[in-house]
């Protein structure tokens, strides 16, 4: 073979390869060496960092120091900071060493998951991946699934093989118009996604029935009930029950065991949304919560949330692998089409869910299971729980702060309302003060929040999925909540 490289090849020599990953490893380095002292959110405005990257698309090859300069200085300096313990809004992981040497590795080697001769190894990685996932929350190894893009790529998933499933006609080769509308039930507080599942598959946000709940935010199963047989009689085909383990507003879990036999007498569909809660069934703090998850036809899990592992990575499993087969298998003249049933017993995941092209997301989620085994993840994630437990206890006991909601999990929802008890009870100035906090903190960059409503008001949300969780984090966020809350008190004694 010749040993002069193609004219075009877009490769260097190895020497100056092995030289730009020993730089781009030193950036993350000093990365992760600075989470301590760094802002959450960058000083700049929008203006300011969009013009650090105001260029013309580059005719000629730029020197990779340079660009690995401007990563640092323009992109890692001004991203918003999941990596610290500090940083405490939506349901974002925190991220781990072992899966930023996955992510590297993983695009080196270049798998596209889709047939199994075209990633022999990947494929059978990712197979185990799923298996140690369903093992790890409690639920069935024998499950088929895939690693997807997030848990709306997973909710929709569960809809689509739900869908396929239950609907009593070939919605697939007839479209909708084949059958009666087809009905959904999840409670209020199910994640947006569901929603946009149903639009996404056609059935329409309008079947999507969003079931009340009860004072801990969990289903009501009378109303759920009673929503189903309504829907039978008007014409409607119910097709599936979305359980929530773990919602994204409070944390809360469904009673998954009653939803479950419901289900099963109903002959409905039992999908639980787990992407945020589902690692917290194996702990101690949360697991009881979880009874019934194991009962599921189809769970979505995220890894990069509670498994702390980077984005992108979630799992869609189903108890029985060929509904997933039966729902995304495509047949084409230019794939090889592996039997799995076959010698091998070879695996196409391309059958499994909606894409062809898929990266090997499964080495960083099975780097993350090796690195740090499932003692030390149970670990972390008992810590989150026990620490988020200590804030709603810190709330509990100040007067400017009230708890609005149950801590199942690792979510606090609550609000500032400053020394003055005469604004306690004032719902409006309690709001705009709160809403004024939200953008305030970012501002200020020394913590990270995100808001949502309970009750219709609103309120901070604290929640984290972030092995780097300590005790002083939080007891920090309320110091800085009060220091930041402070500017109000003066605006609103000047106004
Ligand atoms: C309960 C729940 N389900 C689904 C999702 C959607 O997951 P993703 O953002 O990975 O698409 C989220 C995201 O926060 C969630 O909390």
């Amino acid at each position: 073979m010749s040993e002069q490289k193609a004219a075009q090849s877009l490769d260097c020599d190895l020497e100056t390869f092995r030289h730009d990953l020993q730089k781009a490893s030193e950036l993350v380095v000093r990365l992760y060496g600075r989470l301590d002292e760094a802002r959450i959110t960058p000083a700049k405005t929008r203006t300011e960092i969009a013009a650090l990257f105001d260029e013309s698309l580059p005719e000629e090859a730029q020197p990779m120091e340079a660009i690995l300069r401007e990563v640092e200085s323009n992109i890692f300096a001004n991203s918003t900071l999941y990596l610290s313990p500090r940083f405490l809004g939506y349901i974002n992981s925190g991220g781990n060493q072992a899966s930023v040497l996955g992510e590297l590795l993983a695009s080196a080697v270049n798998q596209i998951c889709a047939l199994w001769h075209f990633s022999p190894a990947a494929s059978e990685v990712e197979q185990r991946v799923i298996r140690w996932i369903a093992e790890f929350i409690g639920y069935t190894s024998e499950a088929g699934g895939c690693l997807l893009s997030g848990g709306s790529a997973g909710n929709l998933v569960g809809l689509a093989v739900a869908r396929k499933r239950k609907a009593q006609f070939d919605a697939a080769s007839l479209g909708l118009r084949g059958g009666p509308p087809l009905t959904v039930y999840v409670s209020q507080e199910g994640h947006a996604s569901v929603e946009k599942g149903m639009v996404l598959l056609g059935m329409g946000c309008n079947q999507l029935r969003k079931i009340s709940v009860r004072d801990d935010f969990t289903i009501d199963l009378d109303s759920l009930e009673k929503q189903v047989a309504e829907d039978r009689k008007s014409g409607y085909h119910p097709i599936c029950v979305v359980g929530n383990a773990g919602t994204t507003n409070t944390g809360s879990v469904d009673p998954l065991n009653l939803l479950a036999e419901f289900c099963r007498d109903q002959a409905l569909w039992f999908h639980v949304d787990a992407a945020y809660g589902g690692p917290a069934a194996c702990t101690q703090a949360a697991g009881k919560l979880f009874r019934g998850l194991d009962q599921a036809d189809s769970v979505v899990v995220n890894p990069h949330k509670w498994m702390y592992v980077p984005a992108e990575a979630a799992c869609i499993l189903v108890r029985e692998p060929s509904a997933l087969r039966n729902t995304f298998q495509v047949v084409a003249d230019y794939l090889r089409e592996e039997d799995e049933t076959g010698a091998d017993g070879q695996l196409d995941f391309k059958d499994y869910g909606p894409q062809l092209h898929r990266n090997f997301r499964a080495l960083k989620v099975w780097m993350t299971l090796k690195a740090y085994g499932t003692r030390k993840l149970r670990a972390a994630i008992e810590s989150n729980i026990e620490i988020m437990r200590h804030l709603a206890d810190r709330i509990d006991q100040s007067e400017d702060f009230l708890r609005l909601a149950p801590v199942p999990l690792s979510v606090v929802c609550f609000q500032y309302r400053t020394s003055d008890t005469s604004v306690h009870k004032d719902e409006k100035y309690l709001d705009d003060l709160n809403s004024w906090l939200l953008d305030a903190l970012e501002k200020d960059g020394r913590v990270f929040l995100s808001g949502t409503k309970i009750h219709g008001m609103k309120v901070l949300r604290a929640c984290s999925v972030n092995h780097r969780l300590r005790r002083e984090d939080v007891d920090y966020l309320l110091d800085v909540i009060r220091d930041v809350g402070r500017s109000w008190v003066g605006k609103a004694q000047a106004g």
